[in-house]
């Protein structure tokens, strides 16, 4: 059996990427029904409850196991990691940092913990911390990004020599071409950002999903935010306002609420929409199902 789908319970090796403020339940829950992994997001989460209730919302759609991401640069990720348990979520994807401080916490929890990795080192370095998978996400990837990193071409296979753990391969996988060339790198699986917000069941705002409609590859730029770069859907970008994220602060230029303003209402233009050259290759708005079919197809 695939490792991926064996560790997570899933139909197929397909997890669909965490991402901010838009992994609405209907989504998570649209991927898992249709034999993908969805996973909640809490990145930008300030209270417990708001990820119990996420957690309730989603169950209620789906009875496919499903899991959550914790970003290491988030104080509040312990205590998410708990209710995340209480509720009876069982794998969580670790970003943004080391999982280190809180690997012990998620083991006694009883969590799965796939993390994810921009360099062969930090790969070694979570196969050694004890990580179930690891993520080899690409710099072509939409989101947050480290400064050091390689592409998905290069990095996938180089982490697939360098540990014994499965790998699931990220960044710049948008339809069945990209799924089977991951495995033909030597990846176990995938996570899929971009191809998963241009999706009927997606929260973000119909002038996002337009607009990854329309972009190129070449229409995507990464820019850097203070404390990380992230990749951008360039034609939104206000270059001379957007460097200016508090020292420290996981926010696209301007905290939760901006993003909320951008991503989730519309309001696009500066607003630092996150996205990976893959869209490029996205033509229509589909449904997750349609997406994740035509994957495996
Ligand atoms: C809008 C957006 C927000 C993201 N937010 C997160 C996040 O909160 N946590 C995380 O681990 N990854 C985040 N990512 C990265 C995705 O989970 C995924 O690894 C990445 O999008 C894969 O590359 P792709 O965009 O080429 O599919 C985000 C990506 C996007 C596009």
């Amino acid at each position: 059996m695939n490792p991926i789908v064996s560790l997570l319970g899933s139909r197929y090796p397909i997890l669909q990427g965490a991402m901010g403020v838009i992994c609405n339940p209907e989504m998570v829950a649209a991927v898992s029904e249709a034999g993908g992994f969805g996973l909640l997001a809490t990145a930008f989460a300030s209270d417990p409850e708001y990820v119990r209730a996420q957690v309730r919302a989603t169950r209620k759609l789906t009875d496919r196991p499903f899991g959550a991401n914790l970003q290491m640069m988030n104080p509040l990720s312990p205590q998410f990691a708990e209710v995340l348990a209480e509720e009876g979520v069982r794998a969580v994807t670790a970003s943004a940092g080391s999982p280190k401080a809180l690997m012990p916490k998620l083991k006694e929890l009883g969590m799965k913990v796939l993390a994810v990795v921009p360099t062969v080192d930090v790969a070694r370095k979570a196969e050694d911390l004890g990580v179930d998978a690891v993520i080899a996400e690409g710099t072509e990837s939409g989101g947050i990004q480290g400064f050091r990193g390689a592409s998905t071409m290069v990095l996938v296979p180089a982490v697939v020599d360098a540990v014994k753990i499965p790998v699931i391969a990220a960044g710049g996988i948008g339809d069945a071409r990209g799924y089977r060339a991951a495995f033909a790198l030597g990846a176990s699986g995938v996570q899929v950002g971009t191809r998963f917000i241009a999706t009927k069941e997606c929260i973000a705002h119909e002038k996002y999903k337009n607009i990854l409609v329309e972009t190129s590859e070449t229409g995507t730029m990464v820019l850097n935010l203070g404390p990380f770069q992230a990749r951008l859907l360039a034609s939104t970008v206000d270059r001379s306002g957007s460097g200016e994220a508090a020292e420290g602060a996981p926010r696209f230029g301007g905290g939760v609420e901006a993003m909320e303003e951008a991503w989730v209402r519309g309001k696009v233009e500066g607003g630092a929409l996150p996205a990976g050259e893959v869209c490029g290759l996205i033509r229509s708005v589909k449904s997750v199902r349609e997406v994740i079919e035509e994957m495996v197809s």
